[in-house]
């Protein structure tokens, strides 16, 4: 696979490659190179293009993560928060793999990052879809002497700043919506997942994984079972650098992270609230089997959803909570 992977980091800018210029770099056939090119675009989803005379090209060129292109990007802050980057080509799944390194020890302020994860993770056990190089996965991972439980205002703190980054790219119409999914004109661009570990009373680590949807095609998302958007649709194909964007977002949130442990929920409050979604709607919750119907007037100080419902009001923790504007749910 390495080798399938390393053809496709020659193709990844677009142009045409032949098959004896591939074949002599990897020292493998032509008959190699086109057999393990047919496979490993098919696998990845990639078009690819064959023209006599020419070689090989991808209908679209790739920007794929690089280490040092990446950390040369980031903030001198952000690089003084951030204790080591893993960047895989395919690993099951960027959170699995920092809640995997934490037990090991693995430092605050580890970070991974990968092309394609096998066995992403989305909210609720659901699969968070993570075709090659078509979009960002990042985790991490950072530790407080906190109790586990003071940590759940961090995915409204984290969801804010992704957003404000991404209005940073010039993405406009973005949104919230409780707890932490990131939606354009109310289609998911984006997600969040924490998971957290540690003692009762502190200490305790958590692991933050991002997911955003960048230039994912019809057929790489078809598995997604709700409306959906990427970052090229809303920057109308202006053409967000992945390296670019992947450091801006680990600046905001290793700061955010690095913030939080000191002040809480509570300088993220505003700017969550600014981009709530669904505030003033009327909204279903979904706790497992039961279904809760109100007004949604707002989130809290400790990040809780307020819900007028028939019965007063009611304030809900994220937690296994869902949320569906009344229309769709
Ligand atoms: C959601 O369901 O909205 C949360 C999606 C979180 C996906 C990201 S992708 C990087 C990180 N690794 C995972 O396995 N999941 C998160």
């Amino acid at each position: 696979m390495e080798r399938d992977l390393a053809l496709i980091e020659l193709l990844a800018d677009g142009q045409f490659h032949s098959g004896e210029a591939l074949a002599n770099h990897l020292g493998i056939t032509r008959a190699a190179v086109w057999k393990a090119l047919r496979k490993t675009t098919g696998q990845l989803g990639l078009p690819l293009q064959s023209v006599r005379g020419r070689g090989y090209r991808l209908d679209t060129p790739l920007e794929l993560l690089d280490a040092n292109r990446l950390i040369n990007e980031m903030s001198e802050s952000g690089r003084s928060r951030l204790a080591a980057l893993e960047l895989h080509q395919q690993i099951d799944s960027t959170n699995a793999f920092l809640m995997r390194a934490a037990a090991q020890g693995a430092a605050s302020g580890t970070v991974c990052l990968a092309e394609q994860q096998s066995a992403g993770r989305g909210r609720h056990g659901r699969t968070w879809v993570s075709p090659f190089g078509a979009n960002l996965y990042l985790s991490l991972l950072w530790r407080y002497p906190l109790a586990p439980a003071a940590l759940g205002g961090i995915s409204l703190a984290a969801g804010a700043v992704i957003a404000e980054v991404l209005q940073g790219f010039g993405a406009d119409d973005l949104a919230l919506k409780w707890p932490n999914d990131l939606l354009w004109r109310r289609r998911k661009l984006g997600g969040l997942l924490l998971e957290v570990s540690g003692e009762s009373q502190g200490p305790s680590y958590l692991v933050v994984g991002v997911g955003i949807n960048l230039r994912m095609t019809t057929t790489q998302g078809s598995d997604i079972d709700q409306p959906w958007a990427t970052l090229d649709e809303v920057t109308a194909g202006r053409g967000v650098g992945r390296n670019a964007l992947a450091a801006r977002l680990l600046d905001g949130l290793l700061e955010a992270l690095d913030v939080y442990g000191r002040d809480g929920l509570a300088p993220f409050l505003t700017r969550w609230r600014a981009l709530d979604v669904f505030r003033g709607e009327p909204v279903r919750l979904l706790l497992g089997d039961q279904v809760i119907e109100g007004l949604h007037v707002g989130i809290a100080e400790d990040g809780s959803l307020q819900l007028d419902t028939p019965t007063g009001r009611r304030a809900f923790q994220a937690g296994e909570v869902s949320l569906r504007p009344m229309e769709i749910a």
